[in-house]
């Protein structure tokens, strides 16, 4: 049978119904599923928050004895291995559905293809591949996990009418309104990790938290590129960092390992792939099996860790465990509240910042930010293509780069940005401006012009490079 305008209209339905769990099913993708008999719907399922139970099966339970016959609509190609639940593609096969159209094949070596010759042989017709791009813009976040071994990267930039992204030395300057912010709270929610370079955190001082009603739980994972662990000591990310995690990205030459391995330069420091993942660096990279072994392996060693507490559940994205001798110091910081004590030693920058220099004052830095609940990674901040490897080896598919004009230009350079939100507003900065690292007229070669939509006054542009 071809594939009719019909089946497009219900795979866009199904495409829609499966971004409402964008950001909410771990290392699962967000999958939507529709079962449908003699045109009308008899049963529709995204894949639940935490990634299981998977869309399939929740979708076949509504329809019940009506899934007989049915056509069944999936965004992604059902799964046909046994892991924590039974093959999707089983389930179709017991309903007796008669056809099922899908629009992205599965990329993870353990499904690709499989899936859909399970159920031909099982005598169901299957047609792939309609409304494929819609779809994987859908599946940015795993597809680009599973083939690319990192999370799939956005870059967010608010502008202003001459160009600006900031005042210097001004803290937050007020660049969009209420609308376009409100939009930003919704894409940080659909986000496993945002991420913002030192200047930004110490200017700013954001919380970066999700604070829309009702979506306050769905905050991402975030990260600051700290190589010399300036954050403010009372900043509201270290506040907040036993409520949502804080990651920050360090030199390695400021680790405890480096302090203690003299003359040893940094770039002999245990290569973070060999620790992070218990794989040799030449594998591939890592499947959902093999996030979900991981994730195991730390869950044991950390009982405390919420990982243990996913029984049945998806791995969830986990902050990414201290590349270098982190966890024993933490440990080691003790009952403290010396958060205000080194605020008086280091007086520092604006807001508290502070670049540290001697060992002694990073040994207590770091000490005090780990009993805050901020975990440090010992990663060259500078080489975001060694750091987003090991985001995703810990499960994070989607990385939302929200500046300042720095850290944009690094992830441009290095050709790992996939999607540019580009904000353009009507204030005017003036005097003291921090020119945009990017505007409409200089979108690097390879992204296309996604489209514009109006957020109150303010004017979004969204281009994209194919996944
Ligand atoms: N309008 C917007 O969309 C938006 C969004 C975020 C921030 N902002 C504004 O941007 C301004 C801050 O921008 P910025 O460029 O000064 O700061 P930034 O990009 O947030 O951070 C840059 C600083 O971090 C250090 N750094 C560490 N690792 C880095 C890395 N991998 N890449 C780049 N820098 C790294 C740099 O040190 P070195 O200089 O030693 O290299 C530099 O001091 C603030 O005024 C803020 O309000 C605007």
């Amino acid at each position: 049978m071809s594939v009719t305008p019909d089946d497009e209209g219900f795979m866009a339905a199904a495409i829609r119904l499966s971004r409402r769990h964008l950001g909410r099913t771990a290392t699962n993708p967000s999958v939507g599923c529709l079962i449908v008999r003699d045109g009308v719907i008899v049963g529709q399922a995204v894949t639940a928050v935490g990634g299981r139970p998977h869309a399939e099966p929740q979708a076949l339970a509504e329809a019940g004895a009506r899934a007989r016959g049915a056509t069944a609509y999936v965004t992604l190609e059902p799964c046909s291995h046994h892991g924590k639940t039974p093959p999707c593609a089983e389930a179709l096969i017991a309903y007796g559905v008669a056809r099922v159209v899908i629009s992205v094949t599965d990329p993870d070596p353990r499904v690709s293809g499989r899936g859909i010759t399970m159920l031909r042989d099982a005598g169901i017709e299957v047609d792939a591949g309609v409304l494929e791009a819609e779809g994987r813009r859908s599946l940015a976040g795993y597809l680009t996990r599973q083939t690319k071994n990192r999370p799939y990267v956005t870059l967010k930039l608010a502008v202003s009418a001459d160009g600006m992204i900031g005042r210097a030395g001004e803290g937050q300057v007020a660049i969009t309104g209420p609308e376009a912010r409100a939009e930003v709270q919704t894409l940080r929610a659909e986000t496993d990790a945002i991420l913002v370079g030192i200047g930004t955190a110490i200017s700013d001082d954001p919380l970066l938290t999700v604070r829309t009603p009702g979506l306050e739980a769905q905050s991402p994972i975030r990260i600051v590129l700290d190589p010399s662990l300036a954050l403010p000591l009372t900043s509201k990310l270290v506040a907040t960092a036993r409520d949502v995690p804080v990651i920050l990205v360090a030199s390695e030459n400021v680790s405890p390992l480096a302090a203690d391995a003299e003359g040893i330069p940094p770039s002999v420091l245990p290569d973070y792939r060999g620790r992070a993942t218990g794989l040799d660096p030449s594998f591939g990279p890592p499947t959902r099996g093999e996030i979900d072994k991981e994730h195991d392996q730390n869950s044991q060693a950390d009982s405390s860790s919420p990982a243990t507490e996913d029984v049945g559940q998806a791995a969830i994205p986990q902050p990414i465990s201290l590349l270098v001798g982190g966890e024993a110091r933490a440990g080691e910081a003790g009952p403290i509240d010396p958060v205000n004590r080194l605020e008086l030693r280091t007086p520092g920058r604006a807001e508290g910042g502070t670049s540290p220099t001697d060992a002694a004052d990073l040994d207590s830095r770091r000490a005090v930010l780990e009993a805050a609940g901020v975990e440090i990674v010992y990663c060259n901040p500078y080489h975001p293509e060694v750091l987003l490897p090991a985001l995703a080896t810990r499960g994070i598919s989607s990385l939302l780069v929200e500046g300042g004009a720095k850290t944009a230009r690094l992830f441009l350079e290095a050709g790992l940005v996939d999607r540019i939100q580009l904000y353009h507003a009507p204030v005017v900065i003036g005097e003291g401006g921090i020119e945009s690292p990017l505007d409409a007229t200089d979108i690097p070669s390879g992204f296309t012009h996604m489209g514009t939509q109006m957020f109150g006054v303010d004017r979004l542009d969204e281009y994209e490079r194919g996944l």
